[in-house]
């Protein structure tokens, strides 16, 4: 099932990360996909600010491959696995453990190869103009299907 969405500029994209984040629950995996300027970590850091009772900084995790934040809606943890340079580190960093418990969002997700997780939402962010992006939810999972129809039906 995909559902297709066009953003004019970066607060329609928040708006979306924000209806998004109403229908999440532990356990959820959010691959996020894109070309490098896409709007994934815009994506992510507009669904975590929405989860935060303060606006807090959430710093990009492009060094530390991963941050943890605690949420009104539980530990949300943002991995940017760009620079992951072995698998195994994949292991290291709990990655594998907060799959199926914790809300985890994955940039470059390419990088888990066969590790990445089948009953994921996918959201793939494509650049059509400076600030215009088509933004598509995609998903085998019949659990997550349901859920997307009530968080973007209009
Ligand atoms: N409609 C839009 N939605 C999201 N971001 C947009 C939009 N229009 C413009 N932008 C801009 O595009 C940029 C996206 O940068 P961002 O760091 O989120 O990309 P990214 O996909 O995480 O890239 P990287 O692969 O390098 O991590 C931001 O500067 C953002 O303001
Ligand atoms: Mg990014």
């Amino acid at each position: 099932m995909q559902k297709t969405l066009i953003s004019n500029d970066p607060r329609e994209t928040t708006a979306l990360a924000t209806r998004l984040k109403e229908s999440l629950q532990n356990g959820d995996v959010i691959l996020l996909t894109g070309e490098i300027g896409a709007g994934k970590s815009h994506f992510a850091r507009s669904l975590i600010q929405a989860a935060m009772d303060n606006i807090e900084e959430v710093p990009s995790p492009t060094f530390t491959l991963v941050q943890t934040y605690d949420t009104t809606i539980g530990s949300i943890w943002h991995a940017d696995l760009y620079r992951l340079n072995d698998q195994s580190d994949i292991f290291e960093l709990g990655l594998i453990d907060a799959f199926g418990n914790e809300i985890v969002l994955i940039e470059w997700p390419d990088r888990l190869g066969h590790l990445e997780p089948q009953d994921a939402l996918t959201v793939e962010i494509t650049i059509l103009e400076k600030n215009k992006r088509k933004i598509t939810f995609s998903t085998t999972s019949s659990e997550w299907r349901g859920r997307l129809e009530k968080t973007f039906k209009r």
